[in-house]
């Protein structure tokens, strides 16, 4: 199907209703659902199409940030479709114990998740469908317009190819990032879902240095909340903010006492399009803010350092 030069996004919503009530009938329809705002805008659309006929998987693999999992199912308690949460986090660490090579732990996350999705859809019986979040660019960049190629999940993985499906329902496929968002918003799920930064499918895997642990994860997500929470009032926000919990540990004092604690990283960039990216020159006032706010509440932490890198030579994140 063609992308029509003025896409009214009303009309696209009756299309897409319409064409998803005739193409999968009474059937059901399964989809991966990892929050991210493509798969959120897919799950919420097709509950509006064809209410009472989605399942979707969510797999909290314990790599997400901030109460993120209890988030994303708030946001889908209003909608009518079957919503399945599978807490994978002992899983994922068990399979990460002991690894640090970044590519190694990417392989494994994508493994694991198509493991846990394969056994969560076995036990919801014969499901025809897959819904996936494909959007436009995703076609355009696969070079594959009009093709039905599933979806890399996470891009390590995917999901698994012997899944036997009469059919994929991909109701994004002619949109943009944009729109998918605006498109978000008409179907009333909340802001912290549709306007959120992008964040990679192995999660804080690959912000964890080192050996992923729960410890080092629980310190984490405290200090990025705070690092998201100083720079997402600012009148500017940057494109992409987060906290690295780096391998390094740095000597500190801590209530009179010497301390031998991990160092935080704090990651700011601004880019148009994630193949380039400066960082961002944050007000020191900010960044003074939020090491302070670091190192009293995330007592475990002894130092916090800006990345003043810049893509190329470095990668938006550290792994
Ligand atoms: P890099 O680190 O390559 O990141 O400069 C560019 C953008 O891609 C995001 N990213 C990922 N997104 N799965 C994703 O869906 C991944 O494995 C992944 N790795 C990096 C990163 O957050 C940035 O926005």
């Amino acid at each position: 199907m063609q992308r029509p030069d003025n896409l009214e996004l009303t009309e696209y919503l009756d299309q897409q209703v319409k064409q998803i009530q005739q193409q999968v009938g009474s059937s059901r329809v399964l989809l991966a659902l990892s929050g991210g705002v493509d798969s959120s805008v897919c799950a919420a659309l097709l509950s509006r199409a064809i209410p009472g006929q989605l399942s979707c998987i969510f797999v909290d693999t314990g790599l997400m940030r901030l109460d993120e999992g209890d988030q994303v199912e708030a946001a889908f308690a209003d909608k009518d479709l079957h919503f399945i949460r599978v807490d994978a986090e002992a899983r994922f660490l068990s399979k990460l114990a002991g690894v640090i090579d970044p590519e190694q732990k990417r392989k494994i996350i994508g493994e694991e998740f198509v493991r846990v999705f394969e056994e969560e859809s076995v036990k919801l019986g014969d499901i025809p469908y897959l819904a996936q979040g494909t959007i436009y660019p995703d076609i355009v960049e696969s070079g594959a317009a009009g093709s039905a190629n599933i979806k890399s999940h996470h891009n390590v993985g995917g999901l698994p190819e012997d899944l036997a499906f009469t059919g994929l329902v991909e109701p994004l496929s002619l949109l943009y990032k944009d729109e998918v968002r605006a498109l978000g918003t008409m179907l009333n799920l909340p802001d912290y879902l549709v306007n959120r930064q992008p964040f990679p499918g192995p999660g804080l895997a690959v912000r964890c240095i080192g050996e992923v642990t729960k410890e080092k994860l629980d310190a984490l997500r405290v200090a990025d909340a705070i690092v998201r929470e100083e720079l997402d009032v600012l009148p500017k926000s940057p494109d992409q903010y987060f906290a690295v919990m780096t391998d390094t540990y740095s000597v500190g004092v801590r209530d009179g006492k010497r301390a031998y604690s991990p160092v935080v990283a704090v990651r700011a960039v601004a880019t148009n399009d994630f193949m380039t990216a400066e960082y961002v020159q944050l007000p020191h006032e900010v960044l003074n803010r939020i090491s302070r706010r670091i190192t009293t509440e995330v007592p475990t932490v002894s130092r916090v350092v800006y990345d003043i890198t810049s893509k190329p030579p470095g990668t938006v994140e550290w792994e």
